[in-house]
C-alpha cells in the first residue's frame, strides 16, 4: 500500500505514482482511488494485463471492463466515433462519475469488452487516478477493486482485505467521495439508456441531454412474489443474508424480534436518524436519510462492516428512489439478491 496525499498541490512526479505507473507499463495490475470506488487498473491495450484483472477479482469473463482516460485525446482509437449526445454528456460531466458506452474502436482488445462491439469509457474525477493514467501514458481498463460479488471498495483497506497477495500494489488516496460506482449510459442505442444508475443522477443527465430511459432490466421485479433462489445473481453482498424491508422501523423491529426468538444474531442497516429505534445485536448507521449522498458515501463500508459483526441475518431499511437514491436502492436490491419484505 502506497499512500498519496491527494490534497497535495502537485502530484506530477510523485514517486509512488511513478512506481505504480512502471508496474502498469509492465502489464501488472494496480489498485487506485477514483471519486466513486477504488479501481483495479491495468494497461487496456494488453491482453496479459486484462487476464490478470479478471484472475485477481475472480470475475466472470463475460462481464466487460470500463476504460479510464485522463484526456480527451485518448478517445481516438478507443471509440469508433462519438455520437452527438455522448459529446454533450462528456462536456457536462467529465471528469466525473459517468461511463459512456460507445462504439468500440480498433485499439480496444476484445478481452476488455467481453466480445461486445461497444466499449465503456470514463474520465474519473480524482487527482491520483488522473495522474496515474497520464504518467502511464496508457488508458486503464479498471473494474472495481473487490473480489467479484463483494461490495465495492471505498478505502484502500477494503482493497487490501480482498486482493492482498493477488496484485502488485495499492495507491491509497484515502476514502473515496461518491461511494457508489459511476452511472453507465449506453449512447449507441436509439434512445440514451441508463444501464447502471450511479453517481450522476437521471435528473442531471436529462437536464443536459433530454429524455433518457432506464434499461428495462433495472426496473424492480414485483416484490410481493418471492423469487426462486438461484435465479438471482447476488452482488455487493455481506456474508450473512440481507433482507430489504419496505416498512417502518417498528415493523423492522418485529422481524428482528422473531429472529432473536429463534436464537439468531441480528443486524440492522439503518439511516442515522433511526439507529436509536432498534434493539438488534448489531445496528449500523449508513448516513442521513435527508442527504442521500451521505448514504451513498457510507453504504459499502457499512455492508462490509457486517462481516466483522456477529450478525447472522441482516435487515436493511429502504431509501427513496430519487436522485442518487436510485443507485443506492439498485445496489441494496442486488445485495439482498431479491429478498424483499413489504409491510
Ligand atoms: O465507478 C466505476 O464505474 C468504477 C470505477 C473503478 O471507475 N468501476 C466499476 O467497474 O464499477 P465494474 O467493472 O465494477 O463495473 C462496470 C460496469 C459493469 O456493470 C459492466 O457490465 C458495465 O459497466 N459495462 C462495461 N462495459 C460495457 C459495455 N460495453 N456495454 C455495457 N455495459 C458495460
Ligand atoms: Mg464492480
Amino acid at each position: 500500500i502506497w499512500s498519496v496525499d491527494k490534497e497535495s498541490d502537485s502530484l506530477t512526479g510523485h514517486p509512488q505514482i511513478i512506481q505504480a505507473s512502471l508496474w502498469i507499463k509492465n502489464n501488472e495490475v494496480i489498485a487506485f482511488p477514483t471519486e466513486t470506488v477504488y479501481g483495479l487498473g491495468g494497461n487496456a491495450e494488453s491482453d496479459e494485463a486484462i487476464e490478470k484483472i479478471f484472475a485477481a477479482k475472480g470475475r466472470p469473463s463475460d462481464n466487460p471492463l470500463i476504460v479510464h482516460i485522463s484526456s480527451l485525446n485518448q478517445l481516438e482509437g478507443l471509440a469508433a466515433h462519438i455520437p452527438k449526445r455522448a459529446q454533450m454528456l462528456m462536456d457536462a460531466f467529465w471528469p466525473g462519475p459517468l461511463t459512456l458506452v460507445l462504439p468500440k474502436g480498433d485499439n480496444v482488445s476484445k478481452r476488455v469488452t467481453a466480445g461486445l462491439s461497444t466499449v465503456g469509457i470514463r474520465m474519473p474525477d480524482h487527482p491520483v487516478a488522473l495522474e496515474l493514467i497520464s504518467e502511464s501514458g496508457l488508458p486503464l481498463a479498471a473494474p472495481s477493486a473487490n473480489i467479484s460479488g463483494r461490495p465495492s471498495p471505498t478505502t484502500a483497506q477494503h482493497v487490501y482485505e480482498d486482493l492482498k497477495g493477488r496484485i502488485a500494489g495499492i495507491l491509497d488516496g484515502g476514502p473515496t467521495g461518491v461511494g457508489v460506482e459511476s452511472t453507465v449510459v449506453d449512447c449507441t442505442s436509439e434512445k440514451l439508456t441508463i444501464l447502471r444508475p450511479g453517481g450522476v443522477t437521471k435528473e442531471q443527465l436529462e437536464e443536459v441531454a433530454g429524455e433518457i430511459i432506464m434499461d428495462p432490466g433495472l426496473v424492480s421485479p414485483d416484490t410481493s412474489v418471492p423469487k426462486s433462489p438461484g435465479m438471482k445473481y447476488t452482488h455487493y453482498a455481506p456474508n450473512a443474508p440481507l433482507y430489504l424491508v419496505d416498512g417502518t422501523p417498528a415493523f423492522i423491529q418485529q422481524l428482528v424480534d422473531k429472529e432473536k426468538a429463534k436464537g439468531k444474531k441480528t443486524g440492522v442497516l439503518s439511516c442515522d436518524e433511526h439507529t436509536h429505534l432498534y434493539q438488534a445485536d448489531t445496528v449500523l448507521p449508513c448516513g442521513s436519510r435527508d442527504a442521500l449522498e451521505s448514504v451513498a458515501h457510507h453504504l459499502y463500508d457499512a455492508l462490509r462492516a457486517f462481516n466483522e459483526s456477529e450478525a447472522e441475518i441482516i435487515f436493511s431499511e429502504v431509501f427513496p428512489k430519487k436522485g442518487v437514491g436510485t443507485a443506492i436502492m439498485n445496489r441494496l436490491e442486488k445485495s439482498a439478491g431479491g429478498k424483499i419484505i413489504k409491510e
